[in-house]
């Protein structure tokens, strides 16, 4: 028999519903299983993407489950958290952990075999702690990590120079946090580096990194929570995953090494594939970008002991 897509969300608060419509409407998923501490928003959901399946040129099933329903899904998204702070994610810490230990058991209890795609905050801390606490692989667990920060700095760059964000290739590595960097040597426009495209000399590059890195609290402020543009990144990771594209972006996953960075998470290339996180596909640095995403590690490092003493 074809297996279906299946996928899982676990917390469907602002982000979670809106993964789900992305994953819904952009025809990603067949079985989509939504499962939250409020059943009956869950099960409201459910019946409101049912509503959005009907317009749809591509069926789905999706119901308010259990972690029952999961044991033959092959990805489960995180989105649950604690409490969401106004101006930095790793406030969020405590509640997250907490909510992680709810759930580690039941992942485990019902057999899940699957990829986990963690998207609560903070992301990379959140990912490592829920990784180690199910005893998965590093194949097995990653964070949406700087996807999100990344589709940011393309449209930042391409509104700056007044072409498509789709004419933009430039990532943000490292913490998906307020330490996060950009290779700007690697940054192309067009296909051409950033220095020999039309404007891209005279670029501030310091203030694009700042409207970048602060685009999340900004929205934040302004209403509550980030739902639409993580909702869309992280369909397109899913995408990567279910069809086997072989897609490069930035997720977090366990540093294997590269520029000396190993035991934590941060977001770094990475293959997707079939295999979810297949491998890294670090680009070489300017030494200066090198020592930014190392000072970005280590930022992300000094919440181990917390995690190892928990
Ligand atoms: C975002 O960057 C707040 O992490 C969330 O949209």
């Amino acid at each position: 028999m074809i297996k279906p897509r299946k996928a899982a969300i676990v917390g469907i608060g602002h982000v979670g519903s809106h993964v789900a419509s992305a994953l819904v409407t952009q025809g990603l998923v067949s079985e989509l299983v939504l499962i939250d501490t409020d059943r009956a928003k869950a099960e409201a959901h459910g019946a409101d993407l049912a509503d959005t399946i009907c317009w749809m040129p591509h069926s789905a099933r999706v119901w308010a489950g259990d972690y029952s329903d999961c044991a033959d899904a092959e990805l489960m998204i995180i989105s649950a958290s604690g409490p969401i702070f106004k101006e930095d994610r790793l406030e969020e810490l405590a509640g997250s952990l907490d909510t992680m230990d709810e759930i580690a058991p039941h992942i485990l209890e019902c057999g899940f075999q699957g990829l986990i795609m963690v998207i609560t905050n903070p992301v990379d801390v959140v990912a490592s702690y829920l990784r180690r606490k199910l005893g998965f692989g590093p194949d097995r667990v990653f964070g949406s990590g700087t996807t999100l920060d990344s589709g940011r700095l393309r449209r930042n760059i391409a509104q700056a120079l007044g072409v498509s964000p789709m004419s933009v290739e430039a990532w943000v590595l490292g913490e998906h946090g307020d330490s996060q960097m950009i290779p700007w040597s690697r940054v192309t426009v067009g296909g051409q580096p950033l220095e020999l495209a039309p404007g891209g000399k005279e670029l501030d590059r310091q203030e694009i990194w700042e409207k970048t890195m602060k685009a999340g609290w900004n929205i934040v402020l302004g209403k509550g929570s980030t739902e639409f543009g993580i909702g869309a990144a992280a369909a397109q990771i899913v995408r990567a995953i279910f069809f086997d594209e072989k897609r490069i972006l930035p997720v977090s996953v366990l540093l294997d090494g590269v520029c000396g960075q190993q035991g934590i998470h941060a977001s770094v290339p990475v293959c997707l594939g079939a295999g979810g996180p297949e491998r890294i596909c670090m680009p070489i640095m300017a030494q200066e970008e090198e020592q930014a995403f190392i000072h970005s590690c280590e930022r992300l490092r000094e919440f181990e002991p917390a995690l190892i003493n928990r």
